[in-house]
C-alpha cells in the first residue's frame, strides 16, 4: 500500500471535536455516577411513578413504621417515614448492594425530626445483618423541627452486598436518608463516584453534552406531573428540594445530580458544557407539545434563566443561586442545546421564540438546532433546511447504525454544505459492543476529522450502563456497584481524543478497501437495511452457494421480525444456516414501517 500526503493543503480539526454524551439512561446517574448509595432516601417512590416502586422501595423495615405525609420537609419532598421506637429500617442500595473498602469512610445524613429528644443509631451491615462498621449515635433535638443530622462510619471489611442500617430508639419521622462514600471525584459533596468519574476524565472530552437524551423533553410539562420533562430549575439548589422524577427510561431520578454538578464535572475534567433543552415539544415517541404562547415563555425564560445560572454575575438572581451552591465564579457556557430528537412542526413553531431571546439577550451563545436523521443516516424532515433558514449555528445529528454502515459512509460529511450550522454529531454508536464495531467507528472518525472545518464536535451514545439496569445497549462504559468495564468503543474514543491532531493533511491510499468479512468463511457479518431498493437481496457464501435469499417485500412471511429477534434459515442443500438479528426494532418514524429497520444477519458454516 502507498499513502501520499499533500503537505499544503491542511484542514483544522475543531479542539473540541471529541466529547462527551451523558444521559440519565441505564441508571447512569443515580446507582451509577451519582455517588449516593442509598436507594428512594426520600421514600417518595409510588406504583403512580413505575408498577414495582412503592414508598419502601429498596427499603426493609423491622418494627413499626408507615410513610407519612402530614408536615413534609417541604413541597418538592413530601412523603417521609414516620417510624416507632425501637424500629430498625435497612437500606439495600443498587444492584447487590452497596459497595464497602475497608477501611474507608463513608458519610450519613438523615432529616430527623421528633417531639421527644432521642437518639438514631446507625450502622454499616451486610446482606446479613452482620455489622461491617461500629454504630454511630445521632442525637435528635425533641422540638418537632425537621433537622438535618450526619455522622461517618467506616468500613471494617470489604464488601459488594451492603446495608444501610438506621434504628430508632425514641419515636421519630425520618427523611432524606443518605449515605456517600467520602471518598467522591474530587472529594466533591454531593459528589460523583471516582472510578466512573477518572475513567470519563480519561478520555480527555472537549465538552460535554447533558443531560439527555430522551430524557430531557419527555413526560409532561405539567410542572406538578409525577413524569414531568426535564426542568433544570428542579434539579438545583439543595438536595433534599429537588423533586423526585420518573423518567422516560423507567426509573425515578433523584435529580442530586443536577444541574450545578453537570457543569461542576464539566469544568473538573475540563469540558465545555453542553446543555440540552427542551422547547416545548417531546420527542422519542412522547406527544406533549405547548401551544400556549404563556406557558411556552415560561419555558423561553426558564432557558434565559439557565444562562444565567451558569455565567450570570453573582449580583443576578440565577448567579446567585449558583454561588450560594459554592461556585462564584461564572462556568462559561458557550453554547446550548435546543431540543433533542425534535422533529415535529411544533419545535419548527417553538423554537424561533428560544432562538430569538437567547440572541436578543446572549449574542455569544451558540445555538445547536435538530437534525431528523434516521438510521440509515439519511435526513428524513426538514430539519436541516430550517436550521440553515434559521441560522442556527450547529445541528445535532444523531445515528445508530451496523458496523458496515459505518465503513462505507466514511465520506458522508465530504460533500456537506460549508455555509450553513456546522454539524455536532451529538449521538452515534456502531451497533454492538464488538471489537468490530468499534473498528468501524475509529475508521468512521477518520471521515470526521478530514471535514474538520464543518464538523465540529462528536460524542458516542450512550456512555454509561448499569449491568442490572439496561435500557439500551451498546454502550461505552459498563459497570456494577463496585466495577467499570470499558468497551472495546471506549478505547476508540480514549485513542482518538488523546491523540487528536491539529489539523488533516489530504492524502491518497493506495490499497484495497476493508471488504466485509467473508460470509462463508466461518462467521461473518453482512448488514443492509430494508429500504426499498434493497428489494430481492440474495447473499452467497465465497463458493457462490446460496446463502440467503428474500425478497423483503413480503418480509414478515420469510422473516422472524421483532425487538431483538432472532431467525434461523436453511439453505436449499443443508449446507448452512443463518441467524439474522433484527437489531433494533425501534422504528424511528414511530411505525412499525419496515422501511425503518435495519437488519443484521450472521451466517454461519455448519455443514458441506
Ligand atoms: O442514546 C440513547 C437515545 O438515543 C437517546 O436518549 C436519544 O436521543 C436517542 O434516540
Amino acid at each position: 500500500a502507498r499513502i501520499d500526503v499533500d503537505l499544503s493543503d491542511a484542514t483544522a480539526i475543531s479542539d473540541e471535536l471529541y466529547g462527551l454524551f451523558y444521559e440519565d439512561i441505564n441508571h447512569a446517574a443515580d446507582g451509577g455516577l451519582y455517588a449516593e448509595l442509598v436507594q428512594n432516601r426520600s421514600f417518595e417512590f409510588s406504583a403512580a411513578d413505575e408498577g414495582s416502586y412503592h414508598p419502601l422501595t429498596a427499603w426493609q423495615v423491622t418494627g413499626t413504621a408507615a410513610v407519612a405525609d402530614e408536615h413534609p420537609l417541604n413541597d418538592a419532598n413530601p412523603s417521609y417515614l414516620s417510624a416507632a421506637a425501637g424500629t430498625a429500617i435497612v437500606n439495600a442500595g443498587y444492584n447487590t448492594g452497596m459497595a464497602f473498602a475497608d477501611g474507608d469512610d463513608y458519610d450519613l445524613s438523615v432529616w430527623a425530626s421528633a417531639d421527644a429528644p432521642t437518639e438514631l443509631r446507625v450502622a454499616l451491615l451486610d446482606a446479613d445483618g452482620n455489622p461491617l462498621s461500629a454504630t454511630e449515635k445521632i442525637r435528635v433535638k425533641g422540638n418537632g423541627q425537621w433537622k438535618r443530622y450526619e455522622a461517618e462510619l467506616t468500613a471494617d471489611a470489604d464488601a459488594t452486598t451492603g446495608r444501610l442500617a438506621v434504628t430508632t430508639t425514641g419515636a421519630a419521622d425520618l427523611d432524606m436518608v443518605s449515605l456517600f462514600p467520602e471518598d467522591t471525584y474530587r472529594g466533591r459533596e454531593n459528589g460523583l463516584r471516582a472510578d466512573l468519574a477518572e475513567l470519563i476524565a480519561d478520555l480527555d472530552p472537549g465538552f460535554l453534552r447533558f443531560p439527555g437524551g430522551c430524557i430531557v423533553n419527555t413526560g409532561s410539562f405539567d410542572p406538578d406531573s409525577r413524569e414531568r420533562a426535564y426542568n433544570w430549575k428542579d434539579t438545583v439548589g439543595p438536595v433534599e428540594e429537588r423533586p423526585t422524577n420518573h423518567n422516560f427510561w423507567g426509573y425515578n431520578q433523584s435529580y442530586g445530580l443536577g444541574y450545578f454538578e453537570y457543569f461542576q464535572f464539566a469544568e473538573d475534567i475540563g469540558a465545555e458544557p453542553l446543555p440540552v433543552v427542551p422547547v416545548g415539544v417531546t420527542g422519542c415517541g412522547d406527544s406533549a407539545e405547548i401551544t400556549d404562547p404563556e406557558e411556552l415563555d415560561r419555558w423561553v425564560q426558564d432557558t434565559l434563566d439557565l444562562i444565567e445560572f451558569a455565567n450570570g454575575p453573582v449580583t443576578s438572581e440565577w448567579g446567585s443561586v449558583r454561588a450560594s451552591m459554592g461556585h462564584r465564579k461564572p462556568f462559561g457556557l458557550e453554547k446550548i442545546g435546543l431540543g433533542n430528537e425534535e422533529y415535529k412542526e411544533q419545535y419548527y413553531a417553538n423554537y424561533p421564540a428560544f432562538q430569538d431571546a437567547i440572541r436578543e439577550a446572549y449574542p455569544d451563545i451558540e445555538i445547536v438546532a435538530n437534525s431528523g436523521v434516521d438510521d440509515t443516516g439519511d435526513v428524513f424532515d426538514r430539519s436541516w433546511e430550517f436550521a440553515r433558514e434559521q441560522g442556527a449555528d450547529l445541528v445535532d445529528e444523531h445515528y445508530y447504525n451496523s458496523p458496515e454502515w459505518f465503513f462505507s459512509n466514511n465520506e458522508r460529511y465530504d460533500s456537506y454544505d460549508r455555509q450553513g450550522p456546522h454539524v455536532f454529531v451529538g449521538e452515534y454508536a456502531s451497533r454492538s459492543n464488538t471489537w468490530w464495531s468499534a473498528l468501524s467507528e475509529a475508521s468512521y472518525l477518520t471521515g470526521i476529522e478530514r471535514n474538520g472545518d464543518v464538523v465540529d464536535m462528536a460524542s458516542y451514545a450512550p456512555l454509561l450502563s448499569n449491568i442490572d439496569y439496561v435500557d439500551w445497549a451498546p454502550d461505552m462504559i459498563w459497570f456494577d456497584n463496585h466495577r467499570t468495564v470499558k468497551s472495546a468503543s471506549y478505547e476508540v474514543q480514549h485513542l482518538f481524543a488523546n491523540n487528536a491532531g491539529d489539523e488533516v493533511l489530504a492524502s491518497t491510499l493506495d490499497a484495497s478497501p476493508i471488504a466485509s468479512p467473508d460470509i462463508a468463511g466461518g462467521i461473518g457479518l453482512a448488514t443492509w437495511n430494508t429500504a426499498a431498493t434493497y428489494d430481492d437481496v440474495t447473499v452467497t457464501g465465497a463458493d457462490g452457494a446460496p446463502l440467503f435469499a428474500d425478497d423483503f417485500a413480503d418480509g414478515a412471511a420469510d422473516w422472524t421480525v421483532g425487538g431483538n429477534t432472532a431467525g434461523v434459515w436453511e439453505a436449499a442443500d443443508g449446507a448452512y444456516s443463518q441467524t439474522a438479528l433484527v437489531e433494533d426494532a425501534r422504528s424511528t418514524a414511530g411505525s412499525a414501517d419496515w422501511s425503518n429497520y435495519t437488519l443484521e444477519l450472521q451466517a454461519t458454516k455448519t455443514a458441506g
